[in-house]
C-alpha cells in the first residue's frame, strides 16, 4: 500500500498552533525509514497515552478532523485517535478540538497501516473508521486503494473481538471493491442486511456530503463485526 504525501503548506496560524497544540494532542512515534513510517515494534500503552480505560475508536484519514472532533465532543466517555499525513489538516483538527475542549482525542501523523500493524497493540480498538478513503479511481492506480488485499486482515489483527470496521465511500466502484474485500475476509461478519449499511449516525453529515445528495451522488455505508478470536 502506498499514498502521496500531502504534507501541504501549513500557514502561519497552523505552524502555531501546531508548536502550541502539538505537545498535547500528537503522539510522538519512532520513525522507521520515510518520514510518515513507524518503526516495528514501537506499541504504545493505551491506557498511559489517554491516562484511563475507555473504548479506543481509531480514524484512519481523518482530513480535516471533523468527524472525529464531532465524536471525540459528543463521546467524552470513549478514546479516539485520528491517523493522518496531511500534517495541515492535522493542524485544524487540533485547533477545532482545543476550542471544543476535547481531552480525549490523540493524533498521529503516520501511515495507516503501519499505525495499526506498529503503534497500537493487538486487539486494542473497539471501532475502526474510514471515511472516504482517497478512491484513487483511474485505473492504473487502483491498486493504491487503502481497502484492498491484505487490509482486512491487518484490520482484524488491531480490533478486539466484537469490534467494529465502519467504511463509507461516495465512489460505487470503491464500494464495490471494499466490499468484495470484506466478503471474503474469514475475520468479519457484516452486520447488515441487502445491499449497504444504513447510514452509520455517529458520522458528521458534511457539506461534500449534502451537496452529493443533492446532485443524486449515493454515499455507501459498510459496516463488519470482527468475529471472536478462537
Ligand atoms: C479523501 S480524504 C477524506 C478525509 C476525511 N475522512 C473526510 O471524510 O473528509 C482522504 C484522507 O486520507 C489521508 N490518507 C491517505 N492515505 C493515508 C495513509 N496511508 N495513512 C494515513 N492517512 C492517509 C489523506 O491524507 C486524506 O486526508
Amino acid at each position: 500500500m502506498s499514498f502521496v504525501r500531502r504534507s501541504g503548506r501549513m500557514s502561519d496560524a497552523q505552524e502555531r498552533a501546531w508548536s502550541v497544540l502539538a505537545p498535547r494532542y500528537v503522539i510522538e512515534v519512532p520513525r522507521d525509514r520515510a518520514a510518515t513510517s513507524i518503526l516495528p515494534d514501537s506499541a504504545i500503552d493505551p491506557r498511559a497515552v489517554w491516562g484511563r480505560d475507555a473504548a479506543l475508536v481509531v480514524e484512519i484519514g481523518s482530513g480535516q478532523g471533523h468527524a472525529i472532533v464531532h465524536a471525540a465532543t459528543s463521546r467524552p466517555d470513549a478514546d479516539f485517535l485520528a491517523i493522518e499525513v496531511f500534517r495541515a489538516g492535522l493542524a485544524r483538527t487540533m485547533l477545532d478540538a482545543d476550542r471544543a475542549g476535547a481531552r480525549n482525542l490523540r493524533l498521529v501523523e503516520a501511515n495507516a497501516p503501519e499505525v495499526l500493524q506498529h503503534l497500537l497493540p493487538a486487539a486494542s480498538v473497539d471501532e475502526l473508521w474510514i471515511f472516504f478513503p482517497d478512491p484513487w479511481h483511474k485505473k492504473k492506480h487502483t491498486k493504491r486503494r487503502l481497502v484492498a488485499e491484505g487490509f482486512a486482515a491487518i484490520a482484524a489483527g488491531v480490533l478486539k473481538d466484537g469490534g467494529m470496521l465502519r467504511l463509507a465511500t461516495d465512489w460505487e466502484d470503491y464500494a464495490l471493491q471494499m466490499r468484495d474485500v470484506m466478503a471474503a475476509a474469514p475475520d468479519f461478519e457484516a452486520t447488515f442486511e441487502g445491499e449497504w449499511a444504513p447510514r452509520f449516525d455517529g458520522r458528521v453529515l458534511t457539506a461534500f456530503e449534502r451537496k452529493g445528495a443533492r446532485v443524486g451522488r449515493d454515499i455507501r455505508d459498510l459496516s463488519y463485526r470482527r468475529v471472536a478470536r478462537s
